[in-house]
């Protein structure tokens, strides 16, 4: 038996967690193997009961679970008023330092049938296959912040340790891939940035197979959309990884496709990179398939290889037949949980 915690948050977050368990129940017949889920609240949903974005309970059955499957968090309502003091993503970050989970793994890819959909030239983006390691719970996010009316301080600092660790991880990964890393920073100017680097380089001496490269974070940004095949795996302090995984995003087509893992010592917490897209919550027209493949990067983490690759095969099928909704297929596109029933039969006949 496994326990997933799963915490489906705000906005399309429940309708896409939705499709990720008729995934999950799916392969767990295949596999034979029992998932037990706890539903908890967090974000927005969780300040309008218990003005908490993270209630204690939800905490604690989150450390008790083996995983955490996570929706999206965030509300409108609370985006344009700098004055508040509870937000929704206290939530997440909160979750993030409380389970240590200090490795956000962002992979990128082109799949072929969505090639046109990307602004960027076909040429450029095809066969893109990059993985993003992002450091999660550090830097400017959980530097220690100051405010007053004249004044504001966010607080960035790094631990030789901190980096050692997230570095720890690329390396593993880039083993397993084309055994390359690029460091992103600002070592030129950014004291936090030069610690990175002087980190990195003594750790990679140990691997002389994984290739070590540099990149300013500004050229970084430019690269990525000029160049994106020239990357394997893009380790990079927190705040950096946030804004560069979403300007990847746009290799893929659509930010509705990209899952994430984020883990630690203990824990893994899987959810997809998009956010609570407030606009579509209720209307059964959000993408799943970043939700679902994020089920697939869990099973991964549970050392269910077998069970990740029924989803990412049943996903590549829905990409082929269309079955997709409208971010992705304009012309006849299907509802969220169309999209949700196809994969999880497809699971259940192809196995
Ligand atoms: C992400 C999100 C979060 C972040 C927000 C919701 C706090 O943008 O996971 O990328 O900035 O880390
Ligand atoms: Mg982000």
């Amino acid at each position: 038996m496994i326990k997933i915690a799963v915490l489906p948050g705000d906005g399309i977050g429940p309708e896409i967690i939705n499709e990720s368990l008729k995934v999950i129940e799916s392969v767990s017949e295949k596999i034979d193997i029992k998932f037990e889920h706890t539903f908890c609240d967090v974000g927005a949903i969780a300040i309008d009961k218990y003005n908490n974005p993270l209630p204690d309970e939800t905490l604690k059955i989150c450390k008790e679970s083996d995983a955490v499957l996570f929706g999206a968090i965030g509300h409108p309502k609370f985006d344009n008023n700098p004055k508040l003091k509870v937000r929704p993503e206290q939530g997440l970050l909160k979750l993030r330092k409380e389970l240590g989970l200090y490795a956000n793994l962002r992979p990128v890819k082109s799949y072929k049938e969505l090639l046109s959909l990307s602004p960027l030239k076909k040429n450029v983006i095809e066969d893109v296959d990059m993985l993003i390691v992002r450091e999660l719970t550090g830097g400017l996010y959980f530097g220690e912040k100051k405010s007053d009316n004249n004044f504001s301080s966010d607080l960035c600092t790094y631990t030789v340790k901190e980096i050692e660790r997230v570095t720890s991880v690329a390396i593993d990964f880039a083993k397993k891939r084309r055994n390359k890393i690029t460091l992103v920073d600002k070592a030129n100017v950014l004291e936090t940035s030069r610690l990175w680097r002087k980190t990195v380089q003594e750790i990679s001496l140990k691997h002389p197979e994984v290739q070590l490269d540099y990149m300013f974070i500004d050229n970084a940004a430019m690269q990525i959309i000029l160049n994106p095949k020239q990357f394997d795996v893009i380790l990079t302090e927190n705040l950096f990884g946030d804004i560069i995984s979403d300007e990847a995003s746009v290799i893929g087509g659509s930010i509705g496709i990209l899952s994430s893992a984020s883990i630690g010592e203990s824990m893994g917490l899987f959810e997809p990179i998009h956010g609570s897209f407030p606009q579509a919550t209720n209307k059964n027209i959000a993408n799943p398939v970043a939700a679902i493949l994020s089920v697939s990067m869990m099973l991964n983490y549970l050392n269910l290889g077998n069970g990740a690759k029924m989803i990412e095969k049943a996903v590549e099928n829905s990409l082929i037949n269309k079955v997709s909704t409208a971010d992705i297929n304009d012309i006849s596109p299907s509802k969220t949980s169309e999209v949700g029933d196809y994969i999880s039969n497809f699971i259940r006949e192809n196995n």
